[in-house]
């Protein structure tokens, strides 16, 4: 038995207008309107205080390890990564405990994926490339994938490339999954919690594919995590498990995190949410939506 706690969207968020003029330009433009007008400098307001405490109570609650799955900034500022990285603080040190992968929030522009912000902020805890593989014990195993990209004006989708698929493939496929519990991690989703597939340009371009190989009978995948839609909830597709962290520090939604149980030779997994109120996190309720159909390849 395994305890993984699991939160996502933690949005390290600075006023755009105290940016310089350039670092207004280009995508973050929609992200300025986002703060000022669409709700976020409220939604957000002293987000450092909750992933402060967040980040305490994964520590008091006491698990094995803990995995973000990514948008752990707003707009991929030099000082956002900067504060997330004093959030974090002597946690940086322990890859065996944390795992964070980036959002398409972390992948804002293509100075900021260029100079790989997410990857010198968060050190060990990032992966190195994707997919990447983590064992979290000698029977359960983190495939993380990255699949957030850089985007223009108007377009928040992500997209996994060939080679990363066919990677996927590979490692899924290799004999040493065989008996093993195979977690897969990505930043974004596949359906809104009604049951429709995320928008085009919310959700992953070629969604069909990635999860068209994710629900193959002859993959191992036991859970799927993610976060990107900011309202947290869980479901069944064709016999996989997926579960959306939400976000845990957005006010706009009830911010929370999961704690998963997880029991490898039984292949069960026990939830425990944890919402935020008032000042701290405490037990709380998952949304579990019916079972959304998906006819792979299609
Ligand atoms: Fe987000
Ligand atoms: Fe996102």
């Amino acid at each position: 038995m395994i305890r993984l706690a699991h939160y996502s969207d933690i949005h390290v968020t600075v006023p755009p207008l105290g940016q310089s003029i350039t670092a207004l330009a280009g995508k973050r433009v929609m992200g300025t309107l986002n703060y000022y007008l669409g709700g976020r400098r409220s939604h957000f307001a002293q987000v450092e205080t909750r992933i402060g405490t967040l980040l305490a109570d994964i520590d008091a609650v006491g698990v094995d390890h803990a995995l973000c799955t990514g948008d752990v900034t707003q707009m991929s500022y030099a000082i956002e990564f900067e504060r997330l990285s004093a959030l974090y603080g002597p946690r940086l040190q322990q890859p065996e405990r944390h795992t964070v992968i980036p959002g398409n929030h972390d992948r804002y522009t293509h100075d900021a994926t260029g100079e790989r912000r997410f990857e010198r902020a968060l050190g060990a805890l990032a992966p190195e490339r994707y997919p990447w593989l983590k064992a979290l014990s000698p029977e359960v195993e983190l495939i993380c994938l990255d699949v957030a990209r850089p985007n223009t004006l108007l377009d928040s989708s992500g997209l996994i490339d060939e080679a990363q698929l066919q990677a996927l493939v590979e490692l899924l496929r290799s004999p040493e999954r065989r008996g093993h519990f195979v977690i897969v991690a990505l930043h974004y989703g596949f359906f809104r919690k009604g049951g429709r597939p995320d928008n085009p340009v919310h959700g992953i371009r070629n969604w069909r594919e990635l999860l068209s190989v994710l629900v193959d009978p002859a993959h191992p995948v036991d859970l799927i995590l993610h976060g990107h839609i900011h309202g947290a909830f869980e479901f069944m597709v064709s016999g996989r498990r997926v579960i959306n962290a939400g976000s845990a520090t957005d006010l706009a939604h009830q911010p929370g995190y999961n704690i998963y149980e997880i029991d490898p030779a039984a292949k069960t997994v026990g939830v425990q949410r944890r919402s935020f109120e008032g000042e701290s996190y405490r037990p709380g309720e998952l949304l579990h939506v019916p079972e959304i159909s998906f006819v792979p390849g299609s």
